[in-house]
C-alpha cells in the first residue's frame, strides 16, 4: 500500500478492533509483561522528564509503565484502533491517548525524546512511511525503539501462524532496517535479537 493509504483501507484495523475487546484477557499477560519490563529496564535507558511516544499502544498495558518511568514528562500513546484505545482510557492512566495512524497522520515534530513501537512494528502495513513519520516526530538528540519480548524469527512465525489480517507482518532484517531507517535519516545503534527479546535503537 501507499503512503497514502489511510487507515480505513487496511484490515488490520478492523483485526484489532474486533480484538479490543478481550485484549487484557486473551493476549499477553499483563503483568508478566510489566514484570519483564521492570527486569529490562536499564537497557530502556528512560529517564525522568522524557517525553515519550508510543505507537501501536493498544489497550495500554505497558503505558502506565512507561509514564512512571519519565513523570514529569509526557506520554503520548496513540494507536489507530479506537477500540483499543477506549479500554485503554478507561484505566486513567497518566498519559495523553490519541487516535492516530503512524504510516499517514501527524504525530507532532520533534516533540519526543524517545518513540517505542512495542508489539507492533511489523504490524504498520507503510514501515517506510512510519519510520519517517516517527524520525520527524523525535527531537534532535532522540531515540527510536522498536521492542518485542520474543526473537524475530518467533514473531514472524507467529504472525503468519495466527494468519488473516497480520499473515506476513514480520519485522524487518537487519539489512532490510539498515535501509529502511537511512530513508528516514536514522542509523541502528543497538540491534538485540534473542529468543526473549528484540530490541533495536536507532537515532540520527
Ligand atoms: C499486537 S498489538 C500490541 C498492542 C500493545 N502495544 C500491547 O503490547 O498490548 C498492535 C497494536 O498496533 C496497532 N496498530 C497497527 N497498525 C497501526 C498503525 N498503522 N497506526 C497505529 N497503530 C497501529 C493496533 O491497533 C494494535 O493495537
Amino acid at each position: 500500500m501507499s503512503q497514502q493509504s489511510h487507515a480505513d483501507e487496511d484490515p488490520r484495523r478492523h483485526y484489532f478492533e474486533e480484538l479490543a475487546p478481550r485484549w487484557d484477557v486473551d493476549g499477553q499477560d499483563p503483568g508478566g509483561t510489566v514484570a519483564r519490563l521492570e527486569e529490562l529496564a536499564d537497557q530502556l535507558q528512560l529517564q525522568s522528564g522524557m517525553d515519550l511516544l508510543e505507537v501501536g499502544c493498544g489497550t495500554g498495558q505497558i503505558t502506565g509503565w512507561l509514564a512512571a518511568r519519565v513523570a514529569p514528562g509526557k506520554v503520548v500513546a496513540v494507536d489507530f484502533a479506537e477500540a483499543m484505545l477506549a479500554q485503554a482510557r478507561r484505566k486513567q492512566l497518566a498519559a495523553e491517548f490519541r487516535r492516530a495512524d503512524v504510516c499517514c497522520d501527524p504525530l507532532g515534530q520533534r516533540c519526543f525524546d524517545v518513540a517505542l513501537c512495542f508489539h507492533s512494528f511489523p504490524h504498520f502495513r507503510d514501515q517506510a512511511a512510519a519510520l519517517r513519520n516517527l524520525a520527524s516526530a523525535l527531537r534532535p538528540d532522540g531515540r527510536l525503539m522498536v521492542m518485542h519480548l520474543a526473537g524475530s524469527a518467533q514473531i514472524n512465525a507467529f504472525h503468519d501462524e495466527v494468519g488473516g489480517a497480520v499473515s506476513g507482518d514480520h519485522l524487518p532484517s537487519r539489512t532490510d532496517w539498515e535501509c529502511l531507517l537511512a530513508q528516514a535519516g536514522l542509523q541502528i545503534r543497538q540491534l538485540l535479537d534473542h529468543d526473549d527479546l528484540f530490541l533495536l535503537v536507532a537515532s540520527s
